[in-house]
């Protein structure tokens, strides 16, 4: 029959018999107590920090077991459990360790956990009564926000998607990925916020933004969402964030940017350490790396550059809408695109892909060096 399992429970006798029977007798299987597994005594390495997933890295239940390419556990069998005939096959997309793994990924999930902060709470709200911003301010910081609240929300999507196609052997990578998952909803929670206490409700959604977030969102592996989001789009938001709290008109703001950096450093770290373990371990998917930069560089720079993000960046750092708060809104807000870009290429060198920093790889370093050029006649230093 086709039915969700292979059985419909109400109607087999044979089960129904036994859940009777054991009720009646008190006659058990106990099987499942002879059960091969290993066993082993983990110990608290820091009684200050407590039982952390490094402390329970033994044996067959620890990651060094998990093999290049996981053919035995396709349920949803915890890692080291013993696996009997009957489990289903969960099917799996993600089963190959190369796909997902990187250096630290349980200790980037216990950070998340250690450092979780509230939206509701953390930030002084009551402290922006009676705050009035000058109206283009105001409205560039809630355009600014709405821009934020808009990729937050994919940023939200985006791993939560990949979480059941991970193959259940991967429990640190899903951890991680489902702390991100919150994380990422808590700053759509606190960039809506602000654009509603800004007094000038929420600003306009962006196309060119939607358009490179439905790319992180549709990517065709968790290696190539990896690096469009965690490496190159979070990288990008990180630089961005550090200007947000540098052009911050409250402390409130601020605030705000200093706790959402800290969660986006880790969701950054966490895609740099996978790039790095492919490229340390698998050397032949090099190429395969450039042409997912090829793709997600492109896309990220038309988020960046999109006009609702690029026009509040300069009306906010230049102060107003007259003509040399204009021009000073521009000098900072090129400076802070060219350095979001050579960031950008930095972090690739940091984990050994210097040969991107080159025109004849990367159509975003031609970009950086015309906006270079560009910025060099106008006057502009960054
Ligand atoms: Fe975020
Ligand atoms: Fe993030």
């Amino acid at each position: 029959m086709g039915y969700l399992a292979t059985t419909n429970f109400f109607e087999d006798r044979e089960f129904v018999d036994k859940w009777l029977y054991t009720i009646r007798t008190g006659e058990l299987d106990l099987s499942w107590m002879k059960a091969g597994t290993e066993k082993v005594r983990p110990h608290v390495e820091n009684p200050r920090r407590g039982l952390i997933y490094r402390d329970i890295n033994l044996g067959s239940y620890g990651v060094e077991a998990i093999p290049e390419k996981v053919r035995l556990n396709r349920s949803f069998a915890p890692r080291g459990a013993e696996i009997p005939e009957g489990v289903p096959d969960a099917q799996p997309w993600v089963s190959r360790k190369s796909e997902l793994w990187a250096h630290n990924t349980d200790g980037y999930y216990e950070e998340a956990v250690t450092r979780q902060w509230n939206a509701t709470t953390d930030i002084p709200w009551d402290r922006l009564e009676g705050v009035e911003l000058p109206e283009a301010a105001g409205k560039a910081l809630s355009q600014l926000m709405t821009f934020l609240t808009e990729v937050e929300m994919i940023a939200t999507d985006t791993p939560a998607t990949w979480l059941p196609r991970l193959n259940p052997d991967f429990i640190e990578v899903k951890a991680f990925i489902a702390a991100q998952v919150m994380d990422e909803a808590r700053h759509t929670e606190v960039f809506r916020k602000r654009a509603l206490t800004t007094g000038f409700g929420l600003m306009k959604a962006s196309p060119m933004n939607e358009m490179a977030l439905k790319h992180l969102r549709d990517a065709d592996s968790f290696s190539e969402m990896s690096v469009a989001l965690h490496l190159v789009a979070e990288g990008n938001v990180l630089t961005l964030f550090r200007f947000s709290e540098y052009l911050s008109p409250t402390d409130v703001d601020k605030k705000i940017f200093r706790l959402v950096m800290q969660d986006e450093a880790r969701h950054v770290g966490y895609g740099m350490q996978h790039f790095k373990w492919v490229l340390e371990h698998f050397p032949q998917k090099r190429e395969i790396l450039h042409g997912h930069l090829d793709e997600a560089e492109n896309i990220s720079f038309a988020g960046g550059a999109a006009t609702e993000l690029t026009e509040s960046f300069i009306v906010l750092a230049g102060g107003g809408l007259k003509r040399e708060n204009i021009e000073k809104g521009v000098r900072i807000t090129t400076a802070f695109q060219l350095k979001q870009m050579q960031e950008h290429f930095e972090r690739l060198e940091k984990c050994g892909m210097p040969e991107r920093s080159s025109v004849d790889r990367s159509k975003l370093w031609a970009m950086f060096e015309m906006g270079k050029a560009a910025a060099a006649e106008a006057g502009i230093r960054f």
